[in-house]
C-alpha cells in the first residue's frame, strides 16, 4: 500500500487505533500530523523514527482552536491535506439517564462536533487543492443499541450521518467521506470501559463472546483497513458505512 506524496491528519493519535493508523501511514510513505489531548500527541518511538514526516499537535478536538491549529501545522509543514482521520473518541460507560449534562456534551463534542470543526477548516483546503478524503471512526454502536453506551451510542450514530452528509455535499469537489465502524478492539479505551463497568472480566468476556468470530480485534487489524481506504485503490468508495466487526452486526 503506497501513500507517498499524501498528507494525513489523524486525531486520537497517541493511543490505540489512532496510534496504529499513524504508524501504518508513515510506513506507507505518508506525512502525518498526529493530534491528541495527550501531551505526547503521537507515540514517542514514531516521533523518533520519522522526525521529518511526523508533526504533532496537542489539543482538545472538541474545541475549534485545535482544528485551526492542526490545519495550520499541516499546511506549514507539508503544504497540503489529503486525508483527515477523525478518530479521537471517548466512551463513558453509563445508561442515558445517568449521564450528567456536562458528560453528555463532552461525548457529543468529542465524538461528533470535532468532525464538524474538521470540516470547517479542512474542507476549504481540500476544495482549493482539488480533492481529499475524510475517514471518521464510528462503531458497532453506530448501528446497534448496546447496554451502558447512553451517550456514546447516539454520538456514534451521528458519526454515520455527518459522514453521509459530507459525502453528498462535497462529492463534486472530489472530496470523499467514509465511516469505519469497528467491533470491539483491545485498546486503552476498552480497558477503561471494562474497569468502569464494575466487573471487568465479565465485561471483556461478554464482548468477546458477542462477536461471531469468537474474539475482539487488535488495533492493527483496524488500522490496516484505514490504510487501504487512504490508498488510491479505494477511490470509488464514498458515503460508505464500513463495518469491520467480526460479524457482530451480521447477527
Ligand atoms: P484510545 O482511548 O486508546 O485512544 C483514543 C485517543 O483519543 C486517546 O489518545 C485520547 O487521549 C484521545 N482523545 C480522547 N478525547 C480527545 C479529545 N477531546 N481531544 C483530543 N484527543 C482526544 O481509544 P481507541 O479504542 O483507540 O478509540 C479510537 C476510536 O475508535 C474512538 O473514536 C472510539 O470510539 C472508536 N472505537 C473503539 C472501539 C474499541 O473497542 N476500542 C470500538 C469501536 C470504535
Amino acid at each position: 500500500m503506497n501513500l507517498h506524496g499524501k498528507v494525513a491528519i489523524v486525531t486520537g493519535a497517541a493511543s490505540g487505533i489512532g496510534a496504529e493508523i499513524v504508524r501504518l501511514y508513515l510506513d506507507a510513505g505518508a506525512r502525518v500530523v498526529g493530534v491528541d489531548r495527550n501531551p505526547q500527541a503521537a507515540p514517542p518511538e514514531l516521533q523518533a523514527k520519522h522526525p521529518l514526516a511526523l508533526r504533532t499537535v496537542t489539543g482538545d478536538v472538541a474545541v475549534e482552536q485545535t482544528a485551526l491549529e492542526y490545519t495550520r501545522v499541516a499546511l506549514a509543514a507539508f503544504g497540503r491535506i489529503d486525508i483527515m482521520v477523525n478518530n479521537a473518541g471517548i466512551a463513558p460507560v453509563k445508561q442515558i439517564h445517568m449521564h450528567t449534562p456536562a458528560e453528555w456534551d463532552a461525548v457529543m463534542n468529542t465524538n461528533v462536533k470535532s468532525i464538524y470543526f474538521s470540516a470547517r477548516h479542512v474542507v476549504p483546503v481540500m476544495q482549493a487543492q482539488g480533492g481529499g478524503l475524510f475517514l471518521n471512526t464510528g462503531s458497532i454502536s453506530s448501528v446497534t443499541g448496546m447496554p451502558l453506551q447512553g451517550a456514546y451510542g447516539p454520538s456514534k450514530g451521528a458519526v454515520i450521518q455527518i459522514t453521509r452528509q459530507m459525502a453528498i455535499e462535497y462529492a463534486r469537489d472530489n472530496i470523499r467521506s467514509n465511516a469505519v465502524c469497528p467491533g470491539t478492539v483491545d485498546t486503552p479505551l476498552l480497558q477503561q470501559a471494562a474497569a468502569e463497568s464494575g466487573d471487568a472480566d465479565a465485561f471483556m468476556k461478554r464482548l468477546g463472546d458477542a462477536h461471531p468470530i469468537g474474539r475482539i480485534a487488535q488495533s492493527e487489524e483496524i488500522a490496516q483497513f484505514f490504510l487501504f481506504l487512504a490508498s488510491d485503490n479505494a477511490r470509488f468508495i464514498t458515503g460508505a458505512v464500513l463495518m469491520i466487526d467480526g460479524g457482530y452486526t451480521a447477527q
